[in-house]
């Protein structure tokens, strides 16, 4: 008897590039899977995403992307632990008409920072921007034990403002610098953090959740400085197969 046919696939919008969709379909060639297949679901709104989940056979999983990450938490059964404390699920899965909702890019952005920074690095945190990526690194370095300190646009308790960031002495205390806002990222490839970045040199880390160039404009100016730097490919590939592990268990 073949292999019942099992659907994945990513909700979101819009959906025009989309890592997931290529990776997941190399990866089934390359495991051999005739049977699974990866659609792009681009959703106009979230009333769509029940609808979706009805009427598409043999759908066992998918992953979400912007602007659903947390809206499409009000239409699950259950919710892991991780995804709950950081208000973000961006991988689903379908078991016996079920909806269980996760977050991977907590789990990948951990992994990869650990992979990366030096086993006895020990140090404080800049976290640039406050959406969804930066409620995941906002979990990871608290399991970390990394303290940090947040940047955003907006002045509010707690935050830090990039002025603030400039004309203090903010990055000679805080050596770590994650970028989770899209600036960076393709088409906008020349635009980047708004920092002094003469204040950055050898001791600092610059991690760019962006992967797309390869070499964000946040990493060159990092490393002509003299910083270490590493962009969001790594962290990418872990949250996707943390997905895949997640749909096959
Ligand atoms: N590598 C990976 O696996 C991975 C996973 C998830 C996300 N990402 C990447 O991480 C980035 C952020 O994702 P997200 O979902 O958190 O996006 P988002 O919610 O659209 O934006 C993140 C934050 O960036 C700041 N921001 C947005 N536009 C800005 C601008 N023009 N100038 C300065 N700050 C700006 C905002 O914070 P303030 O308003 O507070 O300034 C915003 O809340 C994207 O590039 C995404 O591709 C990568």
């Amino acid at each position: 008897m073949a292999d019942p046919h099992k659907q994945l696939g990513l909700i979101g919008r819009p959906l025009s590039h989309s890592f997931s969709k290529s990776y997941f379909t190399k990866k089934f060639r390359k495991l051999g899977l005739t049977n699974y297949h990866y659609e792009l679901f681009e959703l106009e709104t979230i009333k769509d995403f029940l609808p979706l989940v009805k009427s598409t056979p043999g759908l066992v999983g998918l992953n979400v992307t912007i602007p659903y990450k947390k809206e499409v938490m009000s239409f699950l059964d259950e919710i892991s632990a991780e995804a709950n404390a950081i208000g973000a699920v961006n991988v689903i899965r379908i078991y016996k008409d079920q909806l269980f909702g996760y977050n991977t890019d907590y789990y990948g952005f951990k992994t990869s920072l650990l992979n990366w920074l030096p086993k006895s690095w020990q140090g404080k945190a800049l976290i640039l921007g406050t959406g969804g990526a930066s409620l995941a690194v906002i979990a990871a370095l608290t399991d970390c034990e990394i303290p940090f300190k947040v940047v955003s646009r907006n002045s509010g308790p707690d935050l830090l403002t990039y002025d603030q960031v400039k004309t203090g002495d903010i990055l000679a205390t805080h050596r770590l610098v994650l970028n989770t806002t899209p600036l960076g990222m393709q088409p906008q490839v020349e635009t980047a953090p708004d920092l002094d970045y003469n204040k950055l040199g050898p001791r600092h880390f610059l991690f760019d959740l962006v992967y797309n160039p390869a070499s964000t404009t946040f990493m060159k100016r990092g490393l002509s400085q003299g910083a270490m730097v590493k962009n969001g490919l790594e962290m990418l590939e872990l949250q996707a197969e943390k997905a895949w592990d997640i749909w096959t268990k």
